[in-house]
């Protein structure tokens, strides 16, 4: 390189961290790659690695995974295409792995033949020292550059992945609260509806439901009694028994809640409507609001219905002194096919041979 090579090459100057770039020379020609080497070495490289047999300099790109490759164009057995080829075989394996094609061929055809193949810039031999450097630097400069954006990329990713669960735990957190609110009035100590939600998951695992429903339906079913918000304290709060207008007005809990969760495209606020409005239905067709039967009901509804009274009849209310758990099982085995869905019954009694009922 001569002074004034050497001045021009200073003013674009190569910092520390290209210099300790990983380069790989594959070139059978040994004479370029003494060139090259001592090129790389007058200009404060340290790590870069040569071979003169392409079959090896593959086996060395996987294995050393380097930073940059400087490759001969014309190859014994295997041409820089077909080296190219094997190297961008799998898109996903090295993405940002600059390829710097070194070739005598100064056609276009040649030039546009390597591009093509996978070549992200093209030196012409003899070389031109300040012409090697700058491109190699330019090759290594994009490099470190695609690997900042992948870097920055997949910090993006966690921190959107952060928002996301603080976002889901927070809508979730809403929920429990609405559902407490809901409960709060004829259930101080607030475990009802949680307790109901337990039974409810329990069944559905028991009945197969995937881990995701059963997990939805835990989240949902608390709010089944949501539409409480909209009755008289002097109805709900009633000790003994209501009167037949007093029942009715108890009876519009359903559409009340229903109405208060309906509109949603959040799955677990789909779930908790279909609840709401249906958890007093009867699989005889005997309840309210609609009188559905059978499988009409959706499923959720069947089972917290089966969730709900076992958990009423277990707790005093003001109304009720608690049932024991024997005669609580026995009743809703009594309602199978009646007011429950015999198979919600059978997950039930399962449950309940395990001892794993909620009490
Ligand atoms: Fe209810």
């Amino acid at each position: 390189m001569t002074d004034d090579e050497l001045k021009a090459f200073e003013q674009v100057g190569l910092d520390f961290q290209i210099k300790g770039s990983r380069l790989l020379i594959v070139d059978d020609d040994s004479d370029h790659v003494n060139q090259l080497e001592n090129l790389l070495k007058a200009e404060g490289f340290t790590n870069y690695t040569s071979t003169l047999d392409p079959e090896q300099g593959l086996t060395m790109v996987f294995s050393d995974e380097p930073d940059l490759i400087l490759l001969d164009l014309h190859l014994p057995d295997i041409t820089g295409a077909n080296f190219l080829k094997h190297l961008r075989a799998d898109p996903n394996r090295f993405p940002f792995l600059p390829v710097l094609i070194m070739t005598d061929d100064t056609s276009h055809e040649t030039r546009r033949h390597a591009l093509a193949s996978g070549a992200n810039d093209i030196l012409v031999k003899p070389f031109d020292a300040i012409e090697v450097l700058l491109r190699v630097q330019n090759l290594l400069e994009v490099k470190r550059l695609n690997h900042k954006i992948e870097k920055h990329s997949e910090e993006l990713e966690v921190l959107v992945g952060i928002r996301t669960a603080e976002l889901e735990h927070t809508r979730l957190e809403v929920l429990e609260r609405l559902a407490i609110a809901a409960e709060y009035r004829d259930d101080d100590t607030r475990d009802h509806t949680r307790r109901v939600g337990h039974s409810a998951s329990l069944m559905a695992q028991a009945m197969g439901l995937t881990p995701f429903e059963v997990d939805t339906l835990r989240r949902a079913s608390p709010l089944h009694d949501l539409g409480k918000i909209g009755v008289p304290d002097s109805v709900l709060l009633k000790p003994g028994r209501l009167t037949e207008e007093e029942f009715e007005i108890i009876k519009t809990h359903s559409k009340i809640g229903a109405e208060i969760l309906e509109g949603s495209e959040y799955h677990l606020l789909e779930m908790a409507k279909d609840i709401a409005i249906a958890h007093h239905e009867k699989f005889d067709g005997t309840g309210y609001p609609n009188g559905l039967k059978g499988e009409a009901i959706p499923l959720p509804a069947r089972i917290v219905s089966v969730a709900d009274v076992f958990d009423a009849l277990t707790h005093e209310r003001c109304y009720k002194p608690a049932w024991p758990l024997e005669d609580a099982v026995t009743e809703i085995v009594s309602q199978s096919g009646k007011q429950f869905d015999p198979n919600v019954v059978e997950a039930f009694v399962k449950l309940a041979e395990q001892h794993r009922v909620v009490i």
